[in-house]
């Protein structure tokens, strides 16, 4: 199923840009082999499994030697992974810098979208870098404006750093009949006949606007019983969520509650929409057996994608440990999963039927069978992780991926840029990035091979 990279690689190196790996011996001084083997040798201690793990066949379920491929170096779990100097690849594009406006709040036929608390930055670079006409400037606490959503040929093109957004019809004073009249304008303006509908009044998640959740809850009923006065036809077209709305081609109304008690207010077709969840805070649940948040992450991607593993798919997940991703796709999806990590899995997961544990540096292993899924979430410098999912593809070792990439930097929507770049040179297409609610200083990326 897997083995692990043998001798220093000549030529292209994914992690380093052209150059010939320089690696650093799991043990022994820094730059001089351990025990004499090579650098990228076999490893200096321990084996993966006793005998050769081997993915979806007899190890699974079966006594833990197979299950966890234990080094006989105890201290290995305790030792961070292998840290490497290597020069990322070079940028293929130029990132202009940006300055920023003074804030002011969005007006009619601007858009109005909102990011995680912190990311505003981001999202301006991000907006300017796609499409410098789009003007974007700050808006307030977790809010941006611009004047246009960007498009690459032709399409609109998704936003990593956007959690919720919309195209400003009206700005309101917050009051149920106020904003049921510019709903209904915006509805008609949509459609001339009724369709189906969802609506959402939601506050910018900053300290500022999150106490007016509550207010928010009771201006929505308010603005529904207003509607069902005003514009009958449409109310009876209403429906639950836009989840819905979406599954019927319909309509999405949104009311962003401003700390000023301003609302913005604003009607699209569902499909376009940024996210159906209102916010863009997509909450999902784990039960407390998960090891670790993390299981919430991955969650949330299959929601943002509607797209997961099917039972008896084999997946790795590199960057495994404790166990929340591994946990999700044994638990919840019953794959296969080789979870490769040189740090200690939980007890939880620990044994599982259809789990090997690679106690190994994920820069130097190779599969020996094609994996349908690539999971990711290793904590480690974002363009190097994006050079080894690159070769991911480029060796066609797995059809499909999601990964979660660390960002603990400024600049994260130019790193982002570059990550996808590097992924696409690979040969990864799709390629869908987003900063999910789940996410901290950090955004997901998923793809596919063709
Ligand atoms: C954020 S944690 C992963 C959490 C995990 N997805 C979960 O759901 O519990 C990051 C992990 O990346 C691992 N890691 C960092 N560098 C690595 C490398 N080169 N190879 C394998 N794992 C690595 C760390 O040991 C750490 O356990």
């Amino acid at each position: 199923m897997v083995r692990r990279e043998r001798g220093p690689r000549r030529g292209n190196d994914e992690r380093s840009g052209g150059k010939p790996a320089r690696g650093r011996p799991e043990r022994g001084r820094p730059g001089k082999p351990a025990h004499g083997k090579p650098a990228h040798g076999k490893p200096t201690h321990g084996k993966p499994t006793q005998g050769k793990p081997s993915h979806g066949k007899p190890t699974h379920g079966k006594a833990p030697q197979g299950q966890d491929a234990q080094p006989r170096d105890r201290d290995a779990a305790r030792r961070p992974p292998v840290q490497r100097a290597t020069t990322p690849p070079p940028a293929r594009r130029v990132f202009p810098t940006v300055t920023l406006a003074a804030p002011s709040p969005a007006r009619a036929g601007e858009w109005l979208l909102t990011t995680r608390p912190g990311a505003e930055l981001d999202l301006i670079e991000e907006l300017y870098f796609n499409d410098e006409k789009s003007a974007p400037r700050p808006a307030g606490a977790s809010l941006v404006a611009a004047r246009a959503r960007p498009k690459k040929h032709g399409q609109t093109v998704e936003l990593a750093f956007a959690r919720q957004g919309f195209l400003v019809a009206e700005t309101t004073s917050a009051s149920g009949s106020e904003i049921a009249r510019a709903i209904a304008t915006a509805l008609h303006a949509a459609s001339r006949v009724p369709v189906a509908w969802a609506f959402d009044i939601w506050v910018p998640d900053s300290d500022v606007a999150n106490p007016l959740n509550a207010a928010a809850t009771a201006l929505e009923a308010e603005t529904l019983r207003e509607i069902a006065t005003i514009a009958a036809s449409w109310s009876v077209t209403r429906v639950p969520d836009a989840r819905v709305a979406f599954s019927e081609n319909g309509l999405y109304a949104q009311v962003c509650l401003l700390p000023d008690r301003r609302c913005a207010v604003g009607v699209g077709w569902a499909r376009d929409a940024i996210s159906l969840a209102p916010g863009g805070r997509l909450r999902v649940h784990v039960p407390s057996a998960a090891p670790s948040r993390a299981a919430m992450k991955l969650l949330e991607a299959f929601a943002w994608l509607d797209r997961a593993p099917e039972p008896g798919d084999l997946c790795v997940d590199l960057g495994a440990a404790p166990g929340g991703w591994t946990w999700v796709l044994l638990e919840k999806y019953r794959t296969r999963v080789l979870a490769v990590d040189p740090a200690n899995l939980d007890k939880s997961v620990v044994g599982q039927r259809g789990l090997v544990h690679l106690r190994a540096d994920a820069f130097k292993i190779e599969p020996e069978e094609t994996m349908d899924w690539l999971f990711c979430d290793m904590a480690f410098r974002p363009l190097e992780v994006a050079g080894l999912l690159a070769k991911w593809a480029r060796r066609q070792w797995a059809r499909m991926l999601i990964a979660n990439i660390k960002l603990p930097m400024r600049k994260k929507a130019e790193i982002m840029a570059r990550v996808r770049d590097i992924l696409e040179d690979g040969g990864w297409t799709n390629l869908r990035v987003r900063q999910l609610y789940h996410d901290r200083d950090e955004c997901t990326i998923a793809g596919v091979r063709l």
